[in-house]
């Protein structure tokens, strides 16, 4: 037990491992995942719908996008951009997702309100478009969620991608949240409200802090009567110097900057968002 314990809450060495795959493709998780994107009240995966449809209204209007317009939503999950940018008369609307359970709620929305939007299964990683975008937009601090080479592997599709005035609107966190960060074990039973599994099981989360490379990791160790397995939840957190050395990289540079992507001004706070164009 002891040993047993000591490997489950060792510290990983930084972005060892990534399974975001297991965290938004497994059937239980993504029906989950699902019922939280659709939950007005839980800031979880999605924000609140005000909140979006404030975005989707201040992108439209501050990028003076209009039925010859293109926009592309990376990790749109059940389409809650895609579906309000096409609704407003957005020209071409292109969803990317890996989650077949959201994508495919995405899908029928879209059917259903008769709006030809654009969904392509698959890990955004791997996407290849010959088409430029006015619009390419990652909410919900998605470029967070990857480690640095799949970073500089997505921001280098993101310039090929872009019209030469297009630009990509993304929200990333902030150095101040990692501040705020605490290393920790816990055991639960069926922790979250059995989040993990349909069957019985016991979660070792170990939260752990890598202060050099300003990451997080939340690792959930679930351990079920038939099978252990672990998932690995890690964060990139940037200062907007970090953000526009990583930008530069890829001939990209930060136009403005904001609190969020409804446009507030910029606050020191957990998140920033930023409006990124060509150098
Ligand atoms: C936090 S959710 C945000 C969903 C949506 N942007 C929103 O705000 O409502 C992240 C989404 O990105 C998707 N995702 C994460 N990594 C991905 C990848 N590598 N390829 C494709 N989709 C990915 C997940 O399936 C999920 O739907």
């Amino acid at each position: 037990m002891f040993k047993q314990l000591n490997d489950a809450t060792a510290k990983p060495v930084v972005w060892s491992t990534y399974t975001a795959e297991i965290l938004w493709a497994d059937p239980h998780i993504a029906r989950q995942m699902l019922a939280y994107h659709l939950n007005p009240d839980i800031n979880a995966a999605s924000r609140s719908f005000d909140f979006i449809d404030d975005s989707v209204s201040w992108l439209i209007s501050s990028l003076d996008l209009n039925q010859s317009s293109a926009a592309i939503d990376f990790g749109c999950g059940p389409g809650l951009y895609t579906q309000r940018l096409k609704k407003r008369g957005i020209g071409t609307v292109v969803g990317l997702d890996f989650s077949q359970n959201s994508l495919g709620y995405a899908s029928e929305q879209a059917e259903q309100s008769d709006l030809k939007i654009e969904y392509h299964l698959g890990n955004y990683l791997d996407y290849h478009d010959s088409r430029q975008f006015d619009l390419i937009t990652l909410v919900m601090c998605d470029l967070c969620a990857l480690n640095p080479s799949q970073r500089a592997r997505l921001l280098n599709k993101f310039k090929s991608l872009m019209k030469p005035n297009g630009v990509i609107a993304l929200d990333v966190y902030t150095s101040a949240r990692f501040e705020k960060q605490s290393e920790d074990v816990t055991l639960a039973r069926n922790a979250m409200n059995g989040f993990w599994s349909a069957q019985d099981y016991w979660c070792i989360q170990s939260s752990f802090l890598y202060r050099p490379e300003l990451v997080t990791l939340d690792q959930y160790v679930i351990c079920e009567e038939e099978r252990e397995w672990t998932v690995y939840n890690w964060l990139q957190h940037f200062t907007i110097d970090m953000l526009r050395s990583e930008l530069e990289q890829h001939d990209l540079k930060v136009q403005a900057t904001y609190s969020d992507l409804r446009g507030r001004p910029r606050v020191d706070g957990d998140e920033m968002a930023v409006v990124i164009g060509h150098k």
